[in-house]
């Protein structure tokens, strides 16, 4: 895991976006596997600008989105897909047909979560995961106790997670308490994953899912685990982080990989 500390959530998601940039240019292809939320949509605009001026290329992109609320349809507006076409499938030039979220509505939540599982793996896996992470330390929607080896499938969220989300929904009475989520293994398998954190109240989180015991109480730890995992995050974010200047000293001088140099 490498960890790298911007100053501010624009300079988060700058970075961020280059790295999804420079791995979508090198693979036009590429398999990305996306994520929802608050955090996310200053990077979903970065990446619109990105289209607009620098031609940015989503035509041969295919995408995975972590999670969706089960009992909403694609069409519902507080549904992830809906999310995901205003922050960015509606900005980019990405072919809708090449994006995929589970579908909500499915009368067979169950199987509709395995054939999620194995239409990404048809595809080749994920080759660029996108991560935000849930005050409970969530990845997708894998709340506590979500097995270490878990595949796509139903998920009830926590009150934490209830009361987290409720404020993106027109009517908070609405929400569902269940969801369809990328289990913690099917995110491990991903070739590389890029987690996103900002603000004051993510800095208690992060501190626990990078530097504390991997455990599936907090899925996010999982990902000390991952191959090729990097966490970035604001100043905020990173308050809580003990090794907070071995991270700023390891990306000044030797940072991990090329395209920092
Ligand atoms: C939801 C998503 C997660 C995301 C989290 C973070 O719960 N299912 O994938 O990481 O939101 O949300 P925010 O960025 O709004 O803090």
């Amino acid at each position: 895991m490498e960890v790298i500390i911007r100053p501010d959530a624009d300079a988060a998601a700058e970075l961020c976006a280059q790295l999804l940039a420079d791995a979508l240019r090198a693979k036009p292809r590429m398999v990305l596997g996306l994520a929802t939320g608050r955090t996310m949509e200053r990077l979903y605009a970065r990446l619109a600008a990105m289209h607009a001026e620098d031609r940015l290329d989503f035509s041969q992109a295919v995408s995975f989105n972590l999670d969706e609320y089960i009992g909403l349809a694609g069409d519902h507006p507080d549904s992830y897909r809906m999310y995901m076409k205003k922050h960015l499938f509606d900005r980019v030039n990405i072919d809708e047909r090449n994006t995929h979220l589970p579908d909500g509505a499915s009368d067979d939540p169950d199987l509709e979560c395995a054939r999620y599982e194995s239409e990404i793996e048809e595809h080749g896996g994920i080759d660029f995961q996108l991560l935000g992470i849930g005050r409970t330390g969530h990845i997708g929607f894998n709340e506590p106790l979500s097995a270490m080896l878990s595949r796509t499938r139903c998920k009830a969220l926590t009150p934490e997670t209830l009361a987290q989300n409720a404020g993106q929904f027109a009517d908070p009475a609405t929400m569902p308490k269940r969801a369809m989520t990328m289990g913690v293994g099917t995110i491990l398998d991903t070739k590389r994953a890029v987690l996103m954190a900002t603000g004051e109240e993510k800095a208690a989180i992060i501190a626990k899912a990078v530097e504390g015991p991997i455990t599936s109480m907090i899925s996010a730890t999982a990902l000390q685990l991952h191959p090729h995992c990097t966490v970035i995050v604001d100043e905020a974010a990173a308050a809580k982080l003990e090794q907070r200047d071995y991270y700023r000293w390891i990306f000044a001088n030797e940072p991990e990989w090329e395209p920092y140099r």
